[in-house]
């Protein structure tokens, strides 16, 4: 049986008995057994890393297709594994928007054979989109409450809990962007940059519509098969606990807040970067569980549009290859676990997608990242990969991983992508489902 190994990555593993010193055994993209000594064809000793499940980033926009001058599944694939993460989930707001069962085949066909990591693709729910007949199909729906990045607004609160109830009873799953578009039609912004697009898009309506999709998750008898994405303020979580939904926090609004006007344009995102006393509540809701997901809303847009005035430059930002290495560089400063981490990063949000486990052990899938954590380094634009060529993360510590493990095998290996051909399957809900409706 060990003869038949083909890699085997010694170090410190992260199992669920803990972290226990030891060796994986990897062949045909699984893990095969995990013993305290094996044998393979290629041996790598990690001594002095943890080696991790890999994470699943359920909350990218990778832009393809008909946005591929911000970013494209190639490259940003590439990029979100340079930070350790070898599974995305990506939103439907391309170019045509993802409403039709036409609109998810062409998608699927522009991004086959071209991402490096897996992935599954969310569908909209707005004008045009079948729910009753896609639910089945794709399984997995976005559903915006207000306005953002590309015009998918369900604005009707009837509308979406109807929306809501009907995928999460077919069994499917929706992420909802929660924010209130009365509340941002009413309000008279004060201030300028940040601090104005804060109060233009406020916190209260954010929780508004946090407790409103929370109410019709619980409608639908499914609330787990609903998620909120990207909570960002204190009102938000009030509005969300006990909701038994699931839910998101993204590294922005962990590590930046409207105080940091410098950011200018760069710092444009929804929901909007709020206080510091927010980001300090987002924090500790991540630390003890009560979020319990990580994902990172990676959406690039370049500096030329972000070069724009700030009321006409686009809001969205990269943030797909730091999520995890800045989050590893506060697992090594102790303001969070390693367990709730990987918890966040990996288990959580493959979980709620219906991926297989993410864990070390015997018949997980191999996707793993082995962190040094002594190796923290500043979050440089120049290190990274997407194609926007900026982060508004520069100079936050980090850890980026030693050797990424994913489809097709290593992905990195020291900082050096390892794979000229790209090997991500789709792993989403039931596609055959979708093949089968013709
Ligand atoms: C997203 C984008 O650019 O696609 N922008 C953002 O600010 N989060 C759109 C979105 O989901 O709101
Ligand atoms: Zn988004």
């Amino acid at each position: 049986m060990d003869g038949s190994v083909e890699l085997v990555i010694e170090g410190r593993l992260l199992t669920p008995k803990g972290l226990l010193d030891g060796c994986v055994g990897i062949a045909r993209g699984r893990i095969v057994a995990v013993k305290k000594l094996l044998e393979g064809d290629v041996h790598r000793e990690l001594p002095g890393c943890v080696i991790v499940p890999a994470a699943v980033d359920m909350h990218v926009h990778f832009r393809d297709p008909g946005l591929t001058h911000k970013g494209d599944f190639t490259t940003e694939s590439r990029a979100a594994a340079f930070g350790g993460v070898t599974t995305v989930a990506d939103m439907p707001n391309t170019k045509p928007p993802v409403l039709t069962e036409i609109a998810l085949r062409e998608k699927l066909e522009a991004v086959r054979d071209r991402s490096f990591t897996d992935y599954a693709l969310y569908m909209g729910m707005g004008r045009g989109s079948d729910v009753a007949r896609l639910g089945r199909a794709t399984g997995l729906f976005k559903l915006y409450t207000a306005s953002s990045t590309g015009d998918m607004l369900v604005g009707d609160t009837h509308t979406w809990t109807n929306l809501m109830a009907r995928v999460a009873g077919l069994g499917g799953r929706v992420a909802v962007h929660a924010e209130d578009q009365d509340a941002i039609d009413r309000t008279v912004p004060v201030g300028e940059g940040l601090h104005r697009h804060d109060c233009s898009r406020p916190a209260q309506g954010e929780a508004a519509a946090v407790a409103r999709a929370c109410l019709a998750a619980r409608t639908s008898g499914h609330p787990a098969r609903v998620h909120v994405a990207h909570l960002s303020c204190a009102q938000a979580l009030d509005a969300f606990a006990a909701s038994g939904c699931s839910a998101e926090v993204t590294p922005h609004h962990l590590l930046l807040d409207r105080r940091m006007e410098e950011l200018g344009t760069l710092g444009k995102v929804n929901p909007p970067l709020r206080t510091d006393a927010d980001r300090a509540a987002m924090w500790q809701a991540l630390a003890d569980g009560r979020v319990p997901v990580i994902s990172s809303d990676h959406a690039p847009h370049t500096l030329e549009e972000k070069a724009r005035p700030f009321a006409d430059a686009p809001s969205g930002m990269p943030g797909v290859e730091t999520m995890v290495p800045m989050a590893m560089a506060h697992v090594k400063r102790g303001t969070l676990t390693l367990e709730r981490l990987v918890d966040a990063c990996a288990a959580r949000p493959a979980a709620f997608l219906g991926l297989g486990p993410r864990a070390i052990e015997a018949g997980a899938p191999a996707h793993l990242a082995a962190y040094d954590l002594h190796q923290v380094v500043e979050v440089c634009a120049d290190d990274l990969h997407s194609k926007c060529g900026w982060t508004p993360f520069e100079g936050q510590p980090a850890v980026f991983p030693t050797l990424v493990v994913g489809p097709g095998g290593v992905l990195v290996d020291e900082g050096v992508f390892q794979q000229s051909r790209p090997q991500g399957r789709y792993v989403g809900l039931d596609i055959d489902g979708l093949a089968r409706l013709g």
